[in-house]
């Protein structure tokens, strides 16, 4: 395989919703687009002015033997102090889609990130028709408040942050929301055209619904891995995740506008909508339009209900992977290593000096398997890769919750989390089938978990506690979605298989960014391999120190 080089000067543009309405950040979204080959970003320049500590992740590329490029803060890194900088060297590798980019260190990623599209190699073509335009659609969401000072509110108090003011599409939360019609984005579209929108969700906490007025959606991709394409109005997509659809328009509709809109999927408590978020479809006309928002379009999608669960069950079963010889479903047949963790919120002790907000004066946490993920004080990849584990981490995740419950039903006494900085050990080339089970310990909530350094297969979900004796049998190991974050769901339980080819510390967690807050994240540790090529590179020599 051919590498080419190309560099990338990423100006980081970096905005801090402080604004008072009406002005709105524009567009926070850069955007870049690359061949497969070796991306260098350097993002040094503007982080001069930049008054957080930052890092970057790359969401989805897999970072084979680059794990000091991956970017959680902590985990595979010291965060990049202001008026430093540090280089991502990384090679992507067999891989092409739609990914994006976001900041890993607390609530920044809720401004800072983008697409992240890495094109086909030259002559392979999709696997559909060639389409006339390519789109990126981002969603995010948007806070009149800095969301960094939220969290931190929240941390303090033991209590559920605020949550944000808007939705928006491309930076931008539209004509239905205050003061906003300028801020709007906008699709101009020619009739009888297809265009691939590549879709990717960057909202902080919120699965989203999407639908476009009047239009049939056809979904061909998703987490940058080719499905079997299938028809919708409205597309389901958590935070983390990624879709392409084609967009096929009408063969004749001049100067006709429709709605796009999104809304909240939300299954657990506090449920809210703030669903204003619209972007608008407009057709050409034969006679120049300057496109101002004076009439609003006639036309808006109707989305599913909030806690709309049989909706997200039935589209998220049509996701596919293709399974074609050109693109094959490689699931792992063999299975090293069975792992079942509990995912869920809880609660922990009230600090002193603390007015906490969770049940019974505790504060908020949230845990895998019950422990509460402590954020070490330094970087596990580099404690692990200079053998200074020691007070750092703990290789003692466990393999199974300490004591089984009914775990979506009567939610037990004792809510409490425990907590430590625990990873999971796994040798090189590992086969992993792992069972994640959602708690209803403090209400059953859909969690969308996502996975670094790798992309898994989705050989199984239902509803109620996963039965083991059953559930294996009706595994699909033919043609399960491949992906890199997955909705485990409300009263629930998803199945999924990886094989641990990439050495390095590996991050997994939800990806609604309050409960990683609060504890709902742990970490795998691949070790080496025997061959050379299967170990983990020497770190560069501009990593930041903690
Ligand atoms: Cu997109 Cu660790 O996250």
């Amino acid at each position: 395989m051919g590498f080419s080089t190309i560099q990338l000067l990423a100006l980081m543009g970096f905005f801090i919703t402080l604004c008072l309405l009406p002005q709105h950040a524009q567009g926070v979204t850069r955007h870049y687009e690359f061949n497969l080959g070796r991306a260098t970003i350097y993002l040094s320049k503007s982080l001069t002015n930049v008054p957080n500590n930052i890092t970057i992740h790359w969401h989805g590329i897999r970072q084979l033997r680059s794990g000091w490029a991956d970017g959680p803060a902590y985990i595979t890194q010291c965060p990049i102090q202001t008026g430093q900088s540090y280089v991502y060297n990384f090679t992507i590798t067999g891989q092409r889609g739609t990914l994006w980019w976001h900041a890993h260190i607390s609530w920044l990623r809720s401004t800072v990130y983008g697409p992240l599209i890495i094109l086909p190699k030259h002559n392979v073509p999709y696997p559909f028709q060639k389409p006339y335009k390519e789109v990126p659609i981002i969603f995010g969401e948007w806070f009149n408040t800095d969301p960094e000072a939220i969290i931190s509110q929240a941390l303090r108090t033991g209590g559920g942050p605020n949550v944000s003011d808007a939705y928006t599409i491309n930076g931008l939360p539209g004509p239905l929301y205050n003061c906003s019609k300028k801020d709007t984005f906008k699709m101009k579209v020619k009739p009888g055209k297809t265009y691939l929108l590549r879709m990717i969700n960057a909202a902080l906490n919120d699965e989203l619904f999407f639908s476009i007025a009047n239009h049939t959606l056809t979904v061909v991709e998703a987490d940058a891995i080719y499905v079997k394409p299938f028809e919708t109005d409205t597309i389901l997509i958590t935070p983390g995740q990624t879709t392409n659809v084609l967009l096929k328009t009408k063969s004749s509709f001049p100067g006709a506008t429709f709605f796009m809109t999104a809304r909240p999927y939300v299954t657990g408590q506090g449920t809210f909508d703030n669903s204003t978020v619209a972007g608008i479809l407009e057709y050409e006309s034969p006679i120049h339009s300057s496109f101002s928002i004076k009439n609003l379009p006639l036309f808006k999608p109707t989305l599913p209900p909030l806690n709309d669960t049989s909706f997200a069950t039935n589209f998220t079963k049509k996701l596919r992977s293709l399974a074609s010889r050109e693109f094959p479903a490689n699931v792992p047949d063999r299975v090293d290593e069975r792992f079942f963790f509990t995912i869920g919120l809880g609660t922990s002790l009230c600090d002193q000096n603390q007015t906490c907000q969770g049940p019974n004066g505790t504060k908020f946490a949230a845990s895998v398997n019950n422990i509460s993920f402590v954020q070490p004080n330094t970087a596990l990849l580099q404690a692990h890769f200079f053998g200074q584990s020691n007070g750092v981490y703990r290789p003692d995740f466990p393999i199974n919750p300490f004591h089984w419950f009914n775990y979506t039903g009567n939610p037990p006494n004792n809510t409490m989390v425990g907590n430590g900085t625990k990873v999971m050990v796994l040798p090189f080339n590992t086969s992993v089938e792992l069972i994640m089970q959602d708690t209803s310990i403090l209400g059953a909530e859909s969690h969308p978990l996502h996975l670094h350094g790798f992309n898994f297969f989705v050989v199984g979900q239902g509803f109620g506690n996963y039965d083991p004796n059953k559930d294996p049998k009706n595994f699909n190991l033919v043609d399960p979605i491949e992906r890199n974050t997955v909705g485990v769901p409300s009263g629930g339980w998803v199945a999924i298989r990886f094989l641990a080819d990439n050495p390095g510390v590996w991050f997994m967690h939800c990806h609604l960014e309050v409960h990683t807050s609060w504890g709902l994240k742990m970490a795998w540790l691949v070790l080496d391999g025997k061959l050379p090529n299967q170990k983990l590179l020497p770190p560069p020599s501009d990593l930041p120190k903690c």
